[in-house]
Protein backbone atom coordinates (compact mmCIF):
# COMPACT_ATOMS: atom_id res chain seq x y z
CA UNK A 1 0.00 0.00 0.00
CA UNK A 2 1.17 3.80 -0.81
CA UNK A 3 2.00 5.78 1.70
CA UNK A 4 -0.12 7.84 1.56
CA UNK A 5 -3.08 5.62 1.62
CA UNK A 6 -1.74 4.41 4.89
CA UNK A 7 -1.97 7.57 6.45
CA UNK A 8 -5.45 8.29 4.80
CA UNK A 9 -6.94 5.18 6.83
CA UNK A 10 -5.06 6.43 9.91
CA UNK A 11 -7.11 10.10 9.34
CA UNK A 12 -10.21 8.37 8.57
CA UNK A 13 -10.18 6.52 11.66
CA UNK A 14 -10.06 9.73 13.47
CA UNK A 15 -12.94 11.57 11.40
CA UNK A 16 -15.04 8.68 12.52
CA UNK A 17 -14.13 9.43 15.77
CA UNK A 18 -14.63 12.99 15.32
CA UNK A 19 -11.51 14.04 16.59
CA UNK A 20 -9.68 14.52 13.19
CA UNK A 21 -7.75 17.93 13.95
CA UNK A 22 -6.87 20.96 10.82
CA UNK A 23 -5.01 23.98 11.10
CA UNK A 24 -7.15 27.05 11.36
CA UNK A 25 -6.06 30.81 11.30
CA UNK A 26 -7.82 33.13 14.66
CA UNK A 27 -10.31 34.72 13.87
CA UNK A 28 -9.72 38.08 15.19
CA UNK A 29 -13.00 39.37 15.23
CA UNK A 30 -14.07 37.45 18.35
CA UNK A 31 -13.14 37.58 21.98
CA UNK A 32 -10.35 35.68 23.33
CA UNK A 33 -11.46 33.15 25.50
CA UNK A 34 -8.46 30.68 24.72
CA UNK A 35 -5.28 31.87 23.90
CA UNK A 36 -2.97 31.52 26.77
CA UNK A 37 -2.18 35.48 26.47
CA UNK A 38 -3.68 35.38 30.77
CA UNK A 39 -1.64 38.72 31.60
CA UNK A 40 -2.19 40.42 27.92
CA UNK A 41 1.99 40.65 27.32
CA UNK A 42 1.56 38.65 24.25
CA UNK A 43 -0.41 42.17 22.54
CA UNK A 44 1.26 44.59 24.89
CA UNK A 45 2.51 47.34 22.17
CA UNK A 46 4.59 49.00 25.44
CA UNK A 47 6.29 45.00 25.50
CA UNK A 48 7.02 44.80 21.94
CA UNK A 49 8.33 48.16 21.47
CA UNK A 50 11.16 47.68 23.86
CA UNK A 51 12.28 44.16 22.77
CA UNK A 52 12.22 45.63 19.11
CA UNK A 53 14.26 48.30 20.86
CA UNK A 54 17.28 45.83 22.45
CA UNK A 55 17.47 43.73 19.78
CA UNK A 56 18.96 46.75 17.57
CA UNK A 57 22.10 45.91 19.68
CA UNK A 58 22.32 42.12 18.31
CA UNK A 59 24.06 41.71 14.65
CA UNK A 60 23.52 37.69 14.63
CA UNK A 61 20.09 36.71 13.37
CA UNK A 62 20.44 33.25 14.59
CA UNK A 63 22.58 31.85 17.83
CA UNK A 64 24.47 29.18 15.13
CA UNK A 65 24.77 26.40 16.99
CA UNK A 66 23.98 24.41 20.16
CA UNK A 67 24.48 25.64 23.56
CA UNK A 68 27.57 23.02 23.37
CA UNK A 69 29.70 24.43 20.33
CA UNK A 70 28.70 28.14 19.25
CA UNK A 71 25.76 28.90 20.33
CA UNK A 72 26.48 29.85 23.63
CA UNK A 73 26.14 33.60 23.87
CA UNK A 74 26.96 36.07 26.68
CA UNK A 75 23.53 37.86 26.79
CA UNK A 76 21.61 34.17 27.44
CA UNK A 77 24.14 33.37 30.18
CA UNK A 78 23.40 36.76 31.62
CA UNK A 79 19.48 36.02 31.70
CA UNK A 80 20.25 32.67 32.98
CA UNK A 81 21.66 34.52 36.00
CA UNK A 82 18.65 37.08 36.27
CA UNK A 83 16.29 33.89 36.06
CA UNK A 84 18.21 32.00 38.95
CA UNK A 85 17.86 35.33 41.21
CA UNK A 86 14.01 35.11 39.91
CA UNK A 87 13.39 32.04 40.88
CA UNK A 88 15.27 31.73 43.77
CA UNK A 89 17.97 29.16 42.81
CA UNK A 90 21.27 28.45 42.09
CA UNK A 91 20.94 28.37 38.69
CA UNK A 92 18.70 28.03 35.42
CA UNK A 93 18.96 26.79 31.81
CA UNK A 94 17.28 28.74 29.00
CA UNK A 95 15.14 26.38 26.47
CA UNK A 96 13.29 26.69 23.14
CA UNK A 97 10.51 25.88 24.71
CA UNK A 98 8.24 24.17 27.72
CA UNK A 99 8.09 20.52 26.09
CA UNK A 100 11.91 20.87 25.37
CA UNK A 101 12.38 21.37 28.54
CA UNK A 102 10.38 18.63 30.24
CA UNK A 103 11.84 16.12 27.74
CA UNK A 104 15.00 16.86 29.09
CA UNK A 105 14.44 16.83 32.86
CA UNK A 106 12.35 13.80 32.65
CA UNK A 107 14.76 11.46 30.47
CA UNK A 108 17.71 12.27 31.65
CA UNK A 109 16.89 12.52 35.68
CA UNK A 110 15.25 9.01 36.31
CA UNK A 111 17.14 6.49 35.41
CA UNK A 112 16.51 2.19 34.94
CA UNK A 113 15.78 1.23 38.87
CA UNK A 114 14.90 4.13 39.50
CA UNK A 115 10.31 5.41 39.75
CA UNK A 116 8.79 8.41 38.86
CA UNK A 117 5.10 8.71 40.30
CA UNK A 118 3.24 11.36 38.15
CA UNK A 119 -0.28 13.16 38.42
CA UNK A 120 -2.76 11.02 36.59
CA UNK A 121 -3.74 14.42 34.50
CA UNK A 122 0.26 14.98 33.75
CA UNK A 123 0.62 16.93 30.19
CA UNK A 124 1.75 15.49 27.49
CA UNK A 125 5.52 16.94 27.50
CA UNK A 126 5.94 14.81 30.65
CA UNK A 127 4.11 11.63 29.46
CA UNK A 128 7.26 12.34 26.79
CA UNK A 129 9.33 12.77 28.44
CA UNK A 130 8.92 9.48 30.93
CA UNK A 131 8.39 7.39 27.93
CA UNK A 132 12.45 7.97 27.21
CA UNK A 133 13.38 7.19 30.39
CA UNK A 134 14.48 4.00 31.69
CA UNK A 135 12.83 4.10 35.04
CA UNK A 136 9.11 2.91 36.18
CA UNK A 137 6.50 4.78 35.81
CA UNK A 138 3.30 4.99 38.25
CA UNK A 139 0.30 7.01 37.84
CA UNK A 140 -1.30 8.38 40.80
CA UNK A 141 -4.83 9.87 40.77
CA UNK A 142 -5.18 13.48 39.97
CA UNK A 143 -4.47 15.84 43.26
CA UNK A 144 -4.40 12.59 45.47
CA UNK A 145 -1.82 13.32 48.18
CA UNK A 146 -3.56 9.46 50.04
CA UNK A 147 -2.30 7.74 46.72
CA UNK A 148 1.12 9.00 46.38
CA UNK A 149 1.48 8.59 49.75
CA UNK A 150 0.86 5.03 49.17
CA UNK A 151 2.79 4.56 46.09
CA UNK A 152 6.05 6.60 47.46
CA UNK A 153 6.68 4.37 50.48
CA UNK A 154 6.89 1.11 47.97
CA UNK A 155 8.61 3.10 45.61
CA UNK A 156 12.40 1.70 44.31
CA UNK A 157 15.61 3.66 43.41
CA UNK A 158 15.59 6.98 43.40
CA UNK A 159 11.89 8.38 43.51
CA UNK A 160 10.87 10.74 41.84
CA UNK A 161 7.29 12.94 41.89
CA UNK A 162 6.24 14.80 39.05
CA UNK A 163 3.39 18.09 39.30
CA UNK A 164 2.24 21.25 37.95
CA UNK A 165 1.23 23.89 40.17
CA UNK A 166 -1.50 24.35 37.75
CA UNK A 167 -2.94 22.05 35.73
CA UNK A 168 -3.31 22.70 32.07
CA UNK A 169 -6.69 21.32 31.39
CA UNK A 170 -8.92 21.35 34.40
CA UNK A 171 -7.14 24.48 35.95
CA UNK A 172 -6.67 23.89 39.42
CA UNK A 173 -3.30 23.77 41.48
CA UNK A 174 -1.61 20.68 43.06
CA UNK A 175 -1.54 20.62 46.93
CA UNK A 176 2.21 21.42 47.13
CA UNK A 177 2.15 21.86 50.81
CA UNK A 178 1.47 18.24 51.06
CA UNK A 179 2.75 17.10 48.07
CA UNK A 180 6.37 18.91 49.51
CA UNK A 181 6.41 17.21 52.71
CA UNK A 182 5.56 13.97 51.45
CA UNK A 183 7.99 14.19 49.32
CA UNK A 184 10.81 15.46 52.17
CA UNK A 185 9.29 12.67 54.86
CA UNK A 186 10.38 9.61 52.01
CA UNK A 187 13.27 11.31 50.42
CA UNK A 188 11.84 11.49 46.90
CA UNK A 189 12.74 14.35 44.62
CA UNK A 190 10.12 16.50 43.41
CA UNK A 191 9.95 18.30 39.83
CA UNK A 192 7.21 20.80 39.58
CA UNK A 193 6.07 22.35 36.41
CA UNK A 194 4.96 25.97 36.72
CA UNK A 195 3.68 26.30 32.75
CA UNK A 196 0.35 28.00 33.71
CA UNK A 197 1.47 29.47 36.80
CA UNK A 198 4.47 30.98 35.40
CA UNK A 199 3.86 35.07 35.76
CA UNK A 200 0.28 34.83 37.04
CA UNK A 201 1.70 33.98 40.64
CA UNK A 202 4.35 35.17 42.41
CA UNK A 203 6.76 38.24 43.07
CA UNK A 204 7.97 39.28 39.67
CA UNK A 205 5.79 36.39 37.83
CA UNK A 206 7.95 33.77 40.03
CA UNK A 207 5.31 31.44 40.23
CA UNK A 208 3.63 29.34 42.79
CA UNK A 209 6.60 27.45 44.73
CA UNK A 210 8.07 30.18 45.41
CA UNK A 211 4.59 32.43 46.20
CA UNK A 212 4.42 29.50 48.51
CA UNK A 213 7.95 29.50 50.32
CA UNK A 214 8.72 26.44 49.18
CA UNK A 215 11.52 27.02 46.49
CA UNK A 216 14.13 25.15 48.90
CA UNK A 217 11.91 21.94 48.88
CA UNK A 218 11.29 21.54 45.03
CA UNK A 219 14.90 20.79 43.78
CA UNK A 220 13.95 20.57 39.65
CA UNK A 221 11.28 23.46 38.27
CA UNK A 222 10.57 23.93 35.33
CA UNK A 223 8.97 27.84 33.74
CA UNK A 224 7.50 28.49 30.50
CA UNK A 225 7.10 31.71 29.10
CA UNK A 226 5.13 31.05 26.09
CA UNK A 227 1.96 31.48 28.41
CA UNK A 228 1.33 34.72 30.69
CA UNK A 229 5.02 35.83 29.69
CA UNK A 230 3.16 36.59 26.45
CA UNK A 231 7.04 35.32 24.39
CA UNK A 232 8.48 31.94 24.11
CA UNK A 233 10.74 29.46 25.66
CA UNK A 234 11.39 27.99 28.81
CA UNK A 235 13.75 27.25 31.71
CA UNK A 236 14.64 24.89 34.39
CA UNK A 237 15.75 25.86 37.86
CA UNK A 238 17.52 24.39 40.62
CA UNK A 239 20.77 23.84 41.92
CA UNK A 240 24.36 24.24 39.96
CA UNK A 241 24.84 20.72 40.07
CA UNK A 242 21.39 19.86 38.14
CA UNK A 243 22.41 22.53 35.64
CA UNK A 244 25.46 20.98 34.96
CA UNK A 245 24.21 17.46 35.14
CA UNK A 246 21.61 18.81 32.46
CA UNK A 247 24.35 19.97 30.28
CA UNK A 248 26.11 16.89 30.08
CA UNK A 249 23.05 14.45 29.87
CA UNK A 250 20.02 15.78 28.65
CA UNK A 251 19.64 15.15 24.94
CA UNK A 252 17.19 17.71 24.21
CA UNK A 253 19.27 20.42 25.17
CA UNK A 254 22.48 19.10 23.83
CA UNK A 255 21.55 18.25 19.98
CA UNK A 256 19.33 21.44 19.08
CA UNK A 257 20.46 25.01 17.88
CA UNK A 258 19.86 27.23 21.07
CA UNK A 259 17.65 30.55 21.76
CA UNK A 260 18.28 32.98 19.23
CA UNK A 261 19.59 36.54 21.15
CA UNK A 262 15.91 38.33 19.77
CA UNK A 263 14.24 35.02 21.86
CA UNK A 264 16.31 35.65 24.48
CA UNK A 265 16.37 39.56 24.75
CA UNK A 266 12.44 38.52 24.68
CA UNK A 267 12.34 36.94 28.11
CA UNK A 268 14.55 39.51 29.44
CA UNK A 269 12.20 42.32 28.85
CA UNK A 270 9.02 40.61 29.41
CA UNK A 271 9.93 39.51 33.28
CA UNK A 272 11.31 43.58 33.22
CA UNK A 273 8.18 44.42 32.02
CA UNK A 274 5.76 42.44 34.54
CA UNK A 275 8.19 43.84 37.20
CA UNK A 276 6.75 46.89 36.39
CA UNK A 277 3.60 46.32 36.17
CA UNK A 278 2.74 44.04 38.81
CA UNK A 279 -1.13 45.03 39.38
CA UNK A 280 -1.80 42.13 35.84
CA UNK A 281 -2.23 39.60 38.41
CA UNK A 282 -4.58 40.69 40.59
CA UNK A 283 -6.76 42.36 37.72
CA UNK A 284 -6.50 38.38 36.54
CA UNK A 285 -7.73 37.51 39.71
CA UNK A 286 -10.54 39.82 39.92
CA UNK A 287 -11.83 38.91 36.36
CA UNK A 288 -11.52 35.50 37.65
CA UNK A 289 -13.85 35.90 40.47
CA UNK A 290 -16.13 38.08 38.71
CA UNK A 291 -16.46 34.75 36.06
CA UNK A 292 -16.71 32.14 39.20
CA UNK A 293 -19.71 34.76 40.42
CA UNK A 294 -21.82 34.50 37.62
CA UNK A 295 -21.25 31.12 36.69
CA UNK A 296 -22.23 29.25 40.29
CA UNK A 297 -24.94 27.55 38.79
CA UNK A 298 -22.96 25.53 36.23
CA UNK A 299 -22.67 21.96 37.92
CA UNK A 300 -20.69 21.25 34.64
CA UNK A 301 -18.11 23.91 35.53
CA UNK A 302 -15.01 22.14 37.24
CA UNK A 303 -13.81 24.17 40.35
CA UNK A 304 -10.48 26.10 39.81
CA UNK A 305 -9.30 29.71 41.22
CA UNK A 306 -7.14 30.37 38.04
CA UNK A 307 -7.34 31.69 35.09
CA UNK A 308 -8.26 27.88 33.63
CA UNK A 309 -11.86 27.36 33.31
CA UNK A 310 -13.23 24.47 32.06
CA UNK A 311 -16.70 23.40 31.33
CA UNK A 312 -17.34 19.23 30.97
CA UNK A 313 -19.42 18.63 27.70
CA UNK A 314 -19.07 14.83 26.76
CA UNK A 315 -18.73 14.15 23.85
CA UNK A 316 -16.62 15.15 20.61
CA UNK A 317 -19.40 16.00 18.93
CA UNK A 318 -21.33 17.53 21.70
CA UNK A 319 -18.16 19.94 22.63
CA UNK A 320 -17.49 20.70 19.08
CA UNK A 321 -21.13 21.98 18.58
CA UNK A 322 -20.90 23.89 21.86
CA UNK A 323 -18.14 25.96 20.94
CA UNK A 324 -19.53 26.54 17.34
CA UNK A 325 -22.33 27.66 19.54
CA UNK A 326 -20.08 30.34 20.81
CA UNK A 327 -18.12 31.16 18.48
CA UNK A 328 -21.60 32.53 16.62
CA UNK A 329 -21.86 34.60 19.49
CA UNK A 330 -18.07 36.54 18.81
CA UNK A 331 -16.63 34.29 21.34
CA UNK A 332 -13.29 32.43 20.78
CA UNK A 333 -13.52 29.54 22.71
CA UNK A 334 -12.39 25.98 22.02
CA UNK A 335 -13.40 22.29 22.33
CA UNK A 336 -10.71 20.35 24.03
CA UNK A 337 -11.02 16.44 22.59
CA UNK A 338 -10.89 13.24 23.47
CA UNK A 339 -7.81 11.72 23.36
CA UNK A 340 -6.13 14.87 24.88
CA UNK A 341 -8.54 14.58 27.81
CA UNK A 342 -9.80 11.09 28.95
CA UNK A 343 -13.47 10.47 26.69
CA UNK A 344 -16.52 11.30 28.66
CA UNK A 345 -14.30 14.80 30.12
CA UNK A 346 -14.47 16.64 26.94
CA UNK A 347 -14.88 20.45 27.92
CA UNK A 348 -14.67 23.60 26.54
CA UNK A 349 -11.74 25.34 27.98
CA UNK A 350 -11.82 28.98 29.07
CA UNK A 351 -9.28 31.03 29.27
CA UNK A 352 -9.69 34.16 31.53
CA UNK A 353 -7.35 37.12 30.60
CA UNK A 354 -6.71 40.78 31.86
CA UNK A 355 -8.42 42.14 28.84
CA UNK A 356 -12.02 40.45 28.66
CA UNK A 357 -13.64 43.04 29.77
CA UNK A 358 -16.95 42.67 32.50
CA UNK A 359 -19.49 42.90 29.56
CA UNK A 360 -17.65 40.33 27.66
CA UNK A 361 -17.15 37.88 30.92
CA UNK A 362 -20.99 38.95 31.42
CA UNK A 363 -21.55 37.70 27.40
CA UNK A 364 -19.63 34.56 28.26
CA UNK A 365 -21.24 33.49 30.89
CA UNK A 366 -24.96 33.95 29.77
CA UNK A 367 -24.39 31.86 26.67
CA UNK A 368 -22.49 28.99 28.93
CA UNK A 369 -26.07 29.01 31.14
CA UNK A 370 -27.91 28.55 27.48
CA UNK A 371 -25.71 25.94 26.42
CA UNK A 372 -27.04 23.81 29.57
C1 LIG B 1 1.77 21.90 31.90
C2 LIG B 1 2.52 22.21 30.65
N1 LIG B 1 3.83 21.95 30.59
C3 LIG B 1 4.56 22.21 29.50
C4 LIG B 1 3.97 22.76 28.38
C5 LIG B 1 4.79 23.02 27.17
O1 LIG B 1 5.22 24.34 27.14
P1 LIG B 1 5.57 25.03 25.75
O2 LIG B 1 4.27 25.45 25.14
O3 LIG B 1 6.47 26.14 26.10
O4 LIG B 1 6.26 23.99 24.90
C6 LIG B 1 2.61 23.08 28.39
C7 LIG B 1 1.97 23.68 27.20
O5 LIG B 1 0.82 23.66 26.97
C8 LIG B 1 1.86 22.79 29.55
O6 LIG B 1 0.55 23.04 29.61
Amino acid sequence: MKLDDVLQQRLQVRAMQENLRALKSNDLALVDFSSNDYLGLARSATLHKLIQQQNLFFQNNGSTGSRLLTGNHALTEQVEKELAILFNTEAALLFNSGYSANLAVLSSLPKRGDTILYDDLSHASIKDGMRLSLATRLPFRHNDVSDVEKKISAAAGNVFVVVESVYSMDGDKSPLREITDLCHLNGAHLIVDEAHSTGCYGQGGNGLVCELKLHDQVPVRIYTFGKAMGIHGACVAGSRNLISYLVNFARPFIYTTAPDPHSVMAVKNSFLFLAQHSSLQQELQERILFFRSLTKKLEALLPSDSAIQSLVVPGNTNVKNAAERLNQCGLDVRPILSPTVATGTERLRIILHTYNTNSEIELLAQQLHALS
